[in-house]
């Protein structure tokens, strides 16, 4: 590959991504906060903050899909005599002597330098704080004194996200702040039903403030040239109705060399019902007080930033690889391991591609996303699968979507798609691998969060296997519903008009043929860890019951699902052929054969290894598997959303990233540590850093969709972030090729390389003991262990029986 142009470069080091150029080829941006309060932040301050839901508790506004893009934000601006900068560039974009940007874990530090003055800011939410730090350092580099003129600025939000991008008539005359010190309070709706405001605080004296947007930015000016900051004079604007915001004004005089640091902190507090006041109409402010008291000084605030950083220490011990590749090794032991968290925690909702309105979390999306974060933090997947299921119908049906704030199941989207009951299979079997904890299966949970439904987690388990048995079509496959995985494949909906979505428009499940191969797959991988586990805790005739239904699904499968060199992707509504050679277009699809080649059907008759080579033969390209091809060039009727796509996006043969792992853990089923490894790096951000113009987004994350081949700007990525690339991609890495591989009887090793590998070394953390392995290949081996020692003595099989929490064990891994 050609050497492009560079943005930045990696800093394994402090785990930073370092931007040196603001005008990257789309905002890169980073997450802040890991529990409760959360902040998206560009690599110029864009971005906004919010309380536990992007939609209903939205602190600062954020205008989506603008010109310019990424507007609004955190931002400071300096004027030094007639120069006005900001420390990320935007929004005045003055040129600057010096910019850096370091996108570390839950934190960002934006550099700049203007005319000898150095202005840092460190931003982060502290742990277990409702509230982000925006620690600011100024510091004279002169020979001179410098009198500087600071203006902070925010812009607050309506509280929810949707309206107040829509119902205006009303906000225009809501807005409300009080004003105490060097605090602004916002306390929007406050008088009404709301129990919860925001400050936005500096710990030094302020020489000024404006609150009102219009009075301080002026009605014909922009972000760039606000007229309080050209002039040089806040106008200490009080806010009643239009658009409030919080800017402070500080007059700074600094000698030559001297700095000074400012601690801004934006906060979130709620109060009791009967607390809410201290006076008529004055909001009760004791705990935003005890909040500030808390981080008001630069040794307070640093005290918990190094809290923060201890705390990802720990998380990324838990898995450390080497194997002196540094593009591998970074994206393993840092970036996917931390994307997985942050997918974790937003599911679809927030990102700089998802408005954080629209969606919340989802059932399928969550269960896989757990699956690459249950190592760090086991109790919050836990927590996370008993939502999810709480979400079900007694029939395992569920809601596709649910608000994390209420945990309630989204009704404008509702349910039926058929593939998500699998899905908490596929969860819930993770966690139990990980942590051993069977007593998950006892807990009680309900259907449709109704109080009084409640039933066991197994058997919630039961009834989503049972849903695939129950709604099987013609040919003894699973009936699509209203989509399986892939979204976007609607075989039910059949729609003409342009004003109704795919995703929620009627779906015709009378009379459909509709079946999904990819659900067939699923079903039978799910199902195996399904039947172990019942055979784990002793019910053997469940075991027993569900084994036949899964010899039945691999018949069916293998008896109508096969086109002779690959699977079948469906039947469509009137039981025609989907992903078949006889098919004009959209010949091959990825889904069925990375599931069915997962579940290994067919394996004796040469299925599965056909398949894998056709996969290669059609699907891929340079930058990774596209989902089906050929692509389809008209829209299709019976088939939905995806004949909506240009040729080369999303799920018209777009390289859909989620679902190149299951390819890569397909060839490692057949032992292809070769091939493997390609599939992964094709798609592995780290090593497209030298595309970065065309690849376009972040080189440190995943994300959804890269253009495919037929597309014009084939390698072009979209969407980066919430994707259940991560989790998968993790799960490919570490279980499929490096073989570390946790199973309900303990750990098991068994890795499948490049043979070009001699080997590598992981320290796993596992139910609480340590496993330092190490894997020799200098066999050059693709795939067979061929000796395994623990502590020096020789192991029987690949699999270490679970140890006491607290021991250490050296394991030696021979390949060969
Ligand atoms: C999006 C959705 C996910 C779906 C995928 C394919 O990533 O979040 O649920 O499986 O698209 O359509
Ligand atoms: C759109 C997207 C798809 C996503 C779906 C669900 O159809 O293309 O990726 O899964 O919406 O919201």
């Amino acid at each position: 590959m050609e050497q492009q142009k560079r943005y930045g470069h990696f800093d394994d080091q402090h785990r930073e991504y370092v931007i040196t150029d603001p005008q990257t080829p789309w905002p890169w941006i980073n997450y802040l906060g890991n529990e409760d309060f959360f902040s998206l932040i560009s690599n110029t301050a864009g971005g906004y903050s919010f309380y536990k839901d992007a939609k209903f508790r939205r602190i600062t506004r954020y205008r989506y899909n603008n010109v310019p893009m990424d507007n609004g934000g955190r931002y400071f601006y300096i004027k030094d005599g007639d120069t006005v900068w900001n420390p990320g560039w935007k929004p005045c974009k003055t040129p600057l002597d010096f910019y850096e940007c370091r996108h570390g874990m839950s934190y960002t530090r934006i550099t700049g330098r203007k005319n000898d003055v150095e202005a840092s800011v460190l931003f982060f939410v502290p742990l277990k704080k409702w509230a982000e730090v925006q620690k600011l350092t100024l510091k004279n580099e002169s020979n001179g004194v410098k009198t500087l003129k600071l203006f902070s600025f925010e812009e607050w939000c309506l509280w929810n996200a949707a309206t107040d991008m829509e119902n205006f008539q009303r906000n225009f005359s809501t807005g409300e702040v009080e004003i105490e010190g060097s605090t602004i309070y916002h306390k929007t709706e406050y008088r009404e039903r709301r129990n919860h405001y925001a400050f936005y605080h500096v710990n030094s004296p302020i020489q000024g403030f404006d609150t009102d947007r219009e009075t301080f930015v002026g009605l014909y000016n922009e972000f760039a040239d606000p007229q309080a900051v050209m002039e040089g004079k806040p106008r200490n604007s009080h806010a009643h109705g239009w658009s409030p915001i919080a800017s402070h004004y500080i007059e700074v005089t600094l000698q030559p060399g001297e700095s000074k640091d400012f601690v801004f902190l934006l906060g979130y507090i709620e109060n009791e019902q009967n607390e809410k006041f201290e006076a008529p109409q004055v909001i009760n402010k004791q705990k935003a007080h005890a909040l500030i008291a808390e981080l008001d000084t630069t040794e307070k605030v640093d005290k918990a930033f190094a809290e923060l950083c201890e705390y990802w220490d720990a998380l990324l011990n838990i898995y450390k690889v080497k194997t002196g590749n540094d593009k591998l090794d970074r994206m393993v032991n840092i970036w996917n391991q931390y994307q997985c968290m942050v997918t974790f925690n937003f599911s679809r909702s927030a990102s700089f591609f998802e408005s954080g309105i629209g969606r919340g979390m989802g059932f399928r999306d969550s269960n896989q996303d757990l699956v690459g974060f249950v190592h760090q933090i086991p109790s919050r997947a836990r927590q996370r699968i008993i939502d999810i299921a709480s979400t079900q119908f007694p029939d395992g049906g569920c809601y596709h979507q649910y608000q994390p704030l209420t945990k309630r199941g989204n009704n404008d989207i509702g349910g039926g798609f058929n593939d998500d009951p699998c899905w908490l299979i596929f969860g819930t079997v993770a966690y139990i691998k990980e942590t051993g904890d069977f007593s998950i299966l006892d807990e009680m949970v309900p259907f449709d969060n109704q109080p009084g439904s409640e039933v066991t987690l197994f058997e919630h388990l039961k009834i989503s296997m049972d849903h695939v048995i129950n709604n099987l079509g013609p040919h003894m496959l699973p009936l699509i519903g209203r989509a399986d995985w892939n979204d976007c494949l609607n075989l039910n909906c059949f729609s003409w008009d342009p004003n109704e979505s795919f995703q929620t428009t009627e779906n015709v499940s009378e009379g459909t043929k509709a079946e999904s191969l990819m659900i067939a797959g699923l079903f039978v991988v799910t199902g195996k860890d399904y039947v172990a586990l019942c055979q784990k805790i002793g019910k053997a005739d469940e075991a027993a019951r569900m084994q036949k239904a899964i010899d039945a699904m691999i018949e069916a499968v293998k008896k109508h699902g096969w086109d002779g060199e690959w699977y079948l992707r469906a039947y469509d509504f009137y039981g025609r052929k989907i992903g078949s050679n006889e098919c004009e277009e959209a010949k091959i699809f990825i889904e069925s054969q990375g599931w069915c080649t997962m579940a290994e059907i067919g394996a004796e008759e040469g299925m599965v290894a056909k398949s894998l080579d056709s996969c290669k033969k059609y699907l891929e390209c340079e930058h990774g598997m596209v989902l089906n091809n050929p692509a389809f060039t008209k829209y299709i009727y019976e088939y939905g959303e995806i004949s909506s796509y240009p040729e080369g996006y999303k799920e018209n043969a777009g390289i859909f990233c989620h679902n190149n792992p299951w390819i890569v853990c397909a060839e490692a089923v057949l032992g292809h540590g070769n091939r493997a490894f390609e599939v992964y790096r094709r798609t592995c951000p780290s090593y497209l850093e030298d595309i970065s113009e065309i690849h376009r987004t972040e080189p440190y994350v995943y994300p959804q969709m890269i253009a495919g081949k037929d597309a014009p700007t084939h390698g072009e990525a979209k969407n980066s972030w919430l994707t259940g690339t991560a989790a998968w991609t993790l799960l490919s890495i570490t279980q499929a090729i490096l073989g570390i591989i946790p199973t309900l009887d303990g750990l098991k090793i068994d890795p499948c390389l490049p043979s070009a590998w001699k080997g590598f070394t992981v320290s796993r953390r596992y139910r609480g003991a340590v496993y330092n392995i190490t894997v020799d290949n200098s066999a050059g081996a693709e795939y067979g262990v061929k000796e395994i020692t623990v502590n020096g003595k020789t192991q029987a099989g690949t699999i270490i029986p679970p140890a006491p929490a607290g021991e250490t064990f050296e394991v030696k891994v021979v390949m060969g």
